[in-house]
């Protein structure tokens, strides 16, 4: 079994909902309390064993690939002032030389033309994806979970978590089959389909394990949902000759493309911290505390 050295993250979109903030800050660059939402991204990669990070941009993005890059004033300035604990994050944080690659998608096609973006750069390997704006929460990462089975199964592995029956719209949902160790056979696939039409509850939560057949797919692939080129119709097309595995998610994602899933985020992340967990509790607390309280005088 090939093993998957690079991971693709699309990080093109223009981030709308975070309007204004998103007019000159890139939305993945937004923090989830002190790390952009792009950090954690990268950390889970470098956590599930990936050796190379392939960035699909856009214009106006520049601010990202500043970030993964050294900063020598600051760093000094870091060392100068006696921040050493600063200084030694952000060096652990930086990917090594020659780790990262940068590419642009040029038009917003849809997730499948970002991905297919890539081809060059991942060639013919089985490669790992993850959508930034989905960002993971649990004792290990999403990505090294999924790749858990994609070790035992091979061929192409989806991680997924349960939604409500409502929801099914806003997300790629998967069909179950058979358990194989701790995930399961796909059995079929289907992007944002409307309420009752959904094969199960089961929606792709943003990480993927993809062998690269799917870009030929890619190349070829219509518009679907949205008027996009969408990767879950080029993914139905491949499960023709591949076979497809999902992987439960013992964690969960929050959505940080939406301004909930963000505050959400922003707060679990804090509430997990050794050196503000306690303050946020308190602080959330009396902030509810006094909303109940407006809401009882209303
Ligand atoms: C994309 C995928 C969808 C997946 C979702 C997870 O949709 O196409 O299958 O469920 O990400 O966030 P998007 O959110 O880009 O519309």
């Amino acid at each position: 079994m090939n093993k998957v050295r690079k991971a693709v993250i699309p990080v093109a979109g223009l981030g709308t909902r975070f309007l204004p903030a998103t007019k000159s800050i890139p939305k993945e660059m937004l923090p989830v309390v002190d790390r952009p939402v792009v950090q954690y991204a990268v950390d889970e990669a470098f956590e599930a064993g990936i050796e190379h990070i392939v960035f699909v941009t856009g214009r106006n993005k520049q601010a990202i690939e500043d970030y993964f890059d050294v900063a020598p004033e600051l760093m000094e300035t870091l060392r100068g002032g006696g921040k050493a604990e600063q200084h030694g994050t952000l060096e652990r944080l930086l990917p090594g030389a020659g780790q990262t690659t940068f590419t642009r998608q040029q038009a917003p096609l849809g997730l499948g033309h970002a991905v297919w973006c890539a081809r060059d750069v991942i060639g013919n390997e089985p490669f790992a994806l993850i959508l930034p704006d989905m960002v993971s929460y649990g004792a290990r990462g999403c990505l090294a979970e999924a790749m858990d089975v994609y070790n035992v199964s091979g061929g192409n592995v989806i991680a997924v978590e349960e939604c409500d029956l409502t929801e099914t719209h806003k997300y790629g949902i998967v069909g179950r089959g058979a358990e194989i160790g701790t995930g399961f056979e796909v059995t079929g696939m289907v992007e944002k389909p409307a309420a009752g039409k959904a094969p199960s509850n089961f929606y792709i939560n943003g990480r993927y394990v993809l062998q690269p057949e799917i870009f030929a797919l890619l190349e070829t692939q219509e518009r679907g949902a949205g008027g996009e080129i969408q990767l879950t119709d080029a993914m139905v097309r491949l499960s023709a000759s591949q076979k497809f595995y999902a992987k439960p998610f013992s964690g969960r994602m929050f959505d940080c493309g939406s301004k909930e899933g963000f505050i959400e985020a922003n707060v679990a992340f804090a509430l997990a911290r050794r050196d503000l967990g306690d303050t946020v509790h308190d602080l959330v607390g009396n902030l509810l505390r006094d909303h109940e309280t407006r809401s009882v005088a209303a």
